[in-house]
């Protein structure tokens, strides 16, 4: 469906599609390895409040290209991990199943990217966009998906909206190791990551609507009993995991993909045989601010 939000008054128009009733648009008509005017900037800015995730198709893009994109809308975030690439682009980080002789490998820290997340969200000031660049992808499967999570609170029965009012959740990079399974947290992660706590309804500061704010990061709801927390987390995870709140992204390569993480949640999908077909994504993080 073409959506009427077609700006006209730029140089080279940027065509909005509405592609799901989450809150996914696609874009045409930029070509994101070349610097865009501030009026474009700001129409993707403007787009996103209203379609959290946008896509851009057929985007060629080096580390660099991608850097100078993403600079647009605030500073980028540095990843804390070791690149196994000798990257030059700190900022830029690949997702990848291959090792750095170029095979492929099972990694086991991927698999908290199969659980409902929001990126960052054990940084007292968590992400504001992330952007991957499709760069290789499996024929088929390897897909992402969003779970709009304004929409998911909306929906909320009024009486569970009121016992969630002044609830917060603890985030714990400790605690997002052992929820997904993972290798535990190194000794320097733990020192670099202390846990924080952040509402667990969070107002986004652009458009002063609510958001649930949660995801594997969680470790419990601060100042509840660890039963009825446990039991919290669960209920309103499988509420925004339902399918009137989510969009699958099935990857084609070129393919770039920005989303607001302050009111989403999204997750990798295993579905594809991830011992035999490579899947590189490169990924940049824009700071966001404490949510409120
Ligand atoms: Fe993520």
């Amino acid at each position: 469906m073409q959506n009427n939000l077609t700006v006209h008054t730029m140089p080279h128009p940027i065509s909005l599609e509405e592609v799901s009733p989450t809150g996914v648009a696609k874009i045409e008509g930029l070509d994101l390895s070349q610097p865009i005017s501030a009026k474009q900037v700001g129409a993707i800015r403007q787009a996103l409040l209203q379609f959290p995730v946008l896509v851009f198709r057929g985007q060629s893009l080096s580390k660099e290209q991608q850097a100078k994109f993403s600079e647009n809308f605030g500073e980028l975030e540095g990843h804390i991990g070791k690149l196994s690439d000798g990257s030059t682009f700190p900022t830029v980080h690949t997702l990848t199943n291959l090792n750095a002789e170029g095979n492929l490998i099972n990694m086991d820290v991927a698999k908290l990217n199969y659980f409902w997340h929001t990126d960052k969200s054990y940084h007292a000031v968590p992400a504001f966009v992330t952007i991957l660049h499709a760069l290789e992808i499996p024929p088929s499967g390897g897909d992402t998906q969003f779970a709009n999570t304004r929409l998911a609170y909306d929906a909320l029965p009024t009486a569970l909206k009121t016992r969630l009012v002044g609830l917060k959740a603890v985030h714990d990079w400790v605690a997002s190791r052992l929820n997904s399974g993972t290798s535990p947290a190194t000794e320097d992660q733990k020192q670099a990551r202390p846990p924080v706590t952040h509402p667990l309804v969070r107002t986004h500061p652009d458009t002063g609507k609510k958001a649930l704010y949660l995801g594997v990061h969680v470790s419990h709801i601060d100042n509840m009993a660890s039963a009825e927390s446990a039991s919290l987390i669960a209920e309103l995870t499988e509420h925004i995991g339902q399918e009137r709140f989510v969009y699958t992204h099935c990857w084609r390569k070129d393919d770039v993909v920005m989303w607001d993480n302050r009111c989403l949640l999204h997750r990798a999908l295993p579905n594809y045989e991830i011992a035999r077909y490579p899947r590189v994504l490169n990924r940049t993080v824009i700071i966001g601010s404490a949510p409120a």
